[in-house]
């Protein structure tokens, strides 16, 4: 087990689509595993392997509430195949950090994907993991959640960003 680098806006890796993965194998188990444990220990509820560097199209989850048994998911090629409704919540990532806006969503998702043994999976979410679910498969397509902003608030962003930016330099 090992805690993995998060890398943070604008590092180029966060704005490629990723690569499909054609094999599942143990290493890739392994990162999952290491992805899984590093986002647990930011915290966070969603890591996306571009996050860490990986161009591979594979995301872990956990939208659990702290009074329920954790419920990690690891899910290898994820798609959306069908959206419903619309959601509008305020989301955060650990890609960046300090900040938090509103984005415009869907408000349940139908996904597709493999686990690690390799099984199709198909299921359904709403609430915090169809927002979760749409947030991760977005990094797998280079898009972060501040690319859904309006122009004005994208511009107040890259200022509040630049700042917080800077402040972290400084605490190096
Ligand atoms: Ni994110």
């Amino acid at each position: 087990m090992a805690l993995l680098r998060i890398l943070h806006y604008p590092d180029p890796i966060l704005k490629q689509v990723c690569a499909p993965i054609d094999q599942i194998d143990d290493g890739l188990r392994t990162l999952a595993r290491d992805m899984a444990e590093t986002m647990y220990a930011a915290p966070g509820v969603g890591l996306a392997a571009p996050q860490i560097g990986i161009s591979r199209r594979l995301i872990v989850l956990d939208c659990s509430s702290r009074d329920e048994a954790p419920e990690l998911l690891s899910c290898v090629n994820p798609e959306i195949v069908e959206r419903e409704g619309e959601a509008y919540e305020e989301e955060g990532c650990l890609s960046v950090p300090e900040y938090y806006a509103r984005v415009s969503r869907s408000a349940r998702v139908k996904v597709r994907y493999l686990d690690l043994e390799g099984n199709r999976v198909e299921r359904e979410a709403d609430g915090l993991l169809a927002i979760a679910f749409q947030h991760e498969i977005d990094h797998l397509d280079g898009i972060l959640f501040i690319d859904h902003l309006s122009p004005l608030k994208r511009g107040l962003f890259r200022k509040k960003y630049q700042k917080i930016l800077e402040q972290e330099k400084e605490r190096l």
